[in-house]
């Protein structure tokens, strides 16, 4: 980030509280920042505070009426290798989709030749309005980068997605932008597995596992958030992401999950497989709830089809496979045998950790193995961090 020149466009949602840390992290990490807050973000952060943040006067007005100096927004737009606008309401959002220019961030925001990447903030309902999607969409199809908004608690009191990015992964974000900047092929198309496999016994049973999906759905993130296209394939799961970017493909068993892939991997330039997919399925579906009239009831299972070893045999043009291996004992041994069994590019180990590392956690002990087996060992991390060290390694931009 040393010497970058980041101009950073602050809008008015409350979220806009939390750029005086974003200024701080790319402060310290050598790069120089630059703010345009709109009028309605100053009664949520101070434009004292972002300009004693940033070093450098904030610019709100087109023109100031003390000193009758007028603020060139060309100037600014060429001065930028970046402009990132965090917290990016639904409103600005819109004038950005639209064309509207009333004020000095819209104006630079237009004139920027350099990339302008957002982190949208807004309540769920906002965030999922198909007008605020549509209009996503657009930006997206005129090059700006969106990070998309995170799930949790929101400040209407509600719960869901629309929290802006937290300052660190925006951080994150940035310095792998300017790591792949001018290389050739900066986007991919990465297509991920997640969550777990419902096997269905009868109408109301299933044979499952405890995957809740977060771990897919953090690489899903994350990619979006770096630009990529995603193709997620998730297993029963109660997380949401919405991305124009995004195809969310929902499965139930081990056999739509592989019905999805068949359809979609010519299309990826990559698969990372965290779903936790059950090996085995009842051989026969009971149409009616199985009543239990006997002592004992045998349920006669077959073998599911192995999604991750078809991909990788089935790969074309360079595409990578990459998998997941959780045990419980003998783990480096189990998976590098994995590895090498199911002809991986990498192979990403989890410990399993009761309500530490693996199904459910809000973290992750992951070592990742790639083709000759050298290890790259991780210490415990959120499932969010764990997602960032393995693109970082998986995901290598020529
Ligand atoms: O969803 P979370 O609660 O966040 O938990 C994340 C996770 C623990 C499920 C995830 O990080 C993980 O480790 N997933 C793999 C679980 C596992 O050990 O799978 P496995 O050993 O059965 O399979 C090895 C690999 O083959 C995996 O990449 C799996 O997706 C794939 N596989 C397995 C069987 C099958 N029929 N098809 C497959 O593609």
């Amino acid at each position: 980030m040393q010497g970058k020149r980041i101009l950073l466009g602050i809008t008015g949602g409350i979220a806009a509280y939390k750029i005086a840390y974003l200024i701080r992290i790319l402060k310290k990490q050598g790069a120089e920042v630059r703010a345009i807050m709109t009028p309605a973000s100053s009664d949520f952060i101070s434009p004292l505070v972002v300009s004693t943040l940033t070093e450098n006067p904030v610019s709100i007005e087109f023109w100031n009426k003390q000193t009758g100096e007028w603020t060139n927004h060309v100037e600014l737009a060429l001065w930028a290798d970046v402009l990132v606008i965090a917290p990016c309401t639904a409103n600005t959002l819109a004038k950005m989709a639209s064309g509207l220019c009333d004020n000095l961030l819209l104006a630079t925001y237009f004139s920027m030749k350099a990339k302008t990447i957002i982190a949208p903030a807004m309540d769920l309902d906002m965030y999922q309005h198909p007008t605020v999607k549509r209009n996503m969409e657009a930006l997206l199809g005129d090059g700006v980068q969106i990070i998309p908004a995170t799930e949790g608690e929101l400040a209407s009191g509600l719960e869901g997605q629309g929290r802006m990015e937290e300052p660190e992964q925006i951080a994150q974000i940035l310095s792998v932008f300017f790591q792949n900047e001018g290389k050739k092929s900066s986007s991919k198309t990465v297509l991920i597995t997640a969550g777990p496999t419902h096997e269905a016994i009868d109408p109301v049973r299933f044979i499952g596992n405890h995957s809740s999906g977060k771990m897919g759905f953090e690489l899903a993130h994350l990619s979006l958030s770096q630009g990529h296209s995603v193709i997620l394939i998730s297993g029963p799961s109660v997380l949401e992401l919405t991305h124009p970017n995004l195809t969310l493909i929902r499965v139930q068993s081990a056999q739509d999950m592989f019905a999805a892939v068949q359809e979609h991997w010519n299309a990826c330039h990559m698969g990372i497989f965290s779903a936790a997919v059950a090996d085995y399925r009842p051989e026969v579906f009971a149409k009616q709830k199985i009543k239990k009239n006997e002592e004992d009831f045998i349920l006669h299972l077959v073998k599911n089809p192995d999604i991750l070893s078809w991909a990788s045999a089935h790969r074309e043009n360079g595409q990578l496979v990459v998998g997941f291996a959780l045990e419980t004992n003998n783990a480096e041994e189990n998976a590098l045998g994995k590895l090498d069994r199911k002809n991986l590019d990498y192979i990403i180990l989890n410990e399993f950790i009761k309500d530490v590392s693996g199904f459910q956690s809000e973290t992750n002990k992951i070592t990742i193995f790639d083709k000759d087996k050298k290890a790259h060992v991780f210490p415990l991390k959120s499932k969010r961090e764990v997602a960032q060290d393995i693109l970082s390694v998986v995901l290598t931009i020529e």
